[in-house]
């Protein structure tokens, strides 16, 4: 295993909790549809690509339409989430994820972003941190969902890194098992239960120092 040159981070549910604005959206949409959609519900959304989160939906509801529908649909709702994301403050960002962002910088590890919603950039400028990501890989520039490793390899490529040089931060599992298939080092946040994989789990980035990325070198 090389050096740790460069962090990767996903973002929703790492840096900030976007989860909360999708749940929103497509609770009303599902409203507007004649059913009820839960928190619970929304969970298996998480990390999930715009269309197979739409095509849930609809099986929980037990509806069904046609792919012209669903496209308008999808759009509807996503036209209603970039009201609330457009809506976003730097306040909104999690515990000590700038702060170490900052840490990084200073350090002079490289900063990369490894998310698929096709929205990063909107909500990176909302919260004033686009200029801390040196390469920001985006649902724009990736065809392939987490656990496939595309996302990553695709930041550690636009920085000039190896992936073995590469520490991603994640919090849904699928995250966890694509930044291993990359052949990258990993930082679970949430619960060791379902990121056990990964070679650290903390509760957020405020536990996160640059001496605990060193000591991930060993
Ligand atoms: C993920 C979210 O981060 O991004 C999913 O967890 C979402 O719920 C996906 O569907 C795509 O986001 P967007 O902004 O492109 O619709
Ligand atoms: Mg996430």
């Amino acid at each position: 295993m090389g050096q740790i040159k460069a962090c990767l981070f996903d973002l929703d549910g790492v840096i900030v909790d976007t989860a909360k604005y999708h749940y929103i959206a497509w609770r009303e949409l599902a409203n507007e549809l004649g059913f009820e959609f839960t928190e619970e519900d929304n969970e298996r959304l998480k990390g999930v690509s715009r269309m197979t989160s739409l095509n849930i939906l609809l099986e929980i509801g037990g509806v069904t339409l046609s792919d012209e529908e669903k496209n308008r649909l999808a759009e509807k709702k996503n036209e209603n989430y970039r009201t609330f994301i457009l809506k976003m403050q730097p306040d909104e960002i999690l515990d000590g994820a700038k702060e170490f962002l900052l840490e990084l910088q200073q350090k002079n590890i490289r900063i990369a972003l490894g998310w698929a919603s096709k929205n990063a950039m909107t909500i990176l400028d909302r919260l004033e941190l686009t200029e801390c990501f040196e390469a920001i890989i985006d649902g724009t520039k990736v065809t392939e969902a987490k656990p496939d490793p595309e996302v990553f390899l695709k930041g550690a490529e636009a920085l000039g890194v190896r992936p073995e040089e590469c520490l991603v931060f994640e919090d849904a599992e699928a995250g966890v098992e694509a930044a291993l298939a990359g052949n990258m080092k990993c930082v679970g946040i949430g619960s060791p239960n379902n990121l056990g994989k990964a070679h650290l789990v903390i509760d957020g980035l405020h536990q996160m120092t640059y001496e605990k990325l060193i000591e991930l070198n060993n």
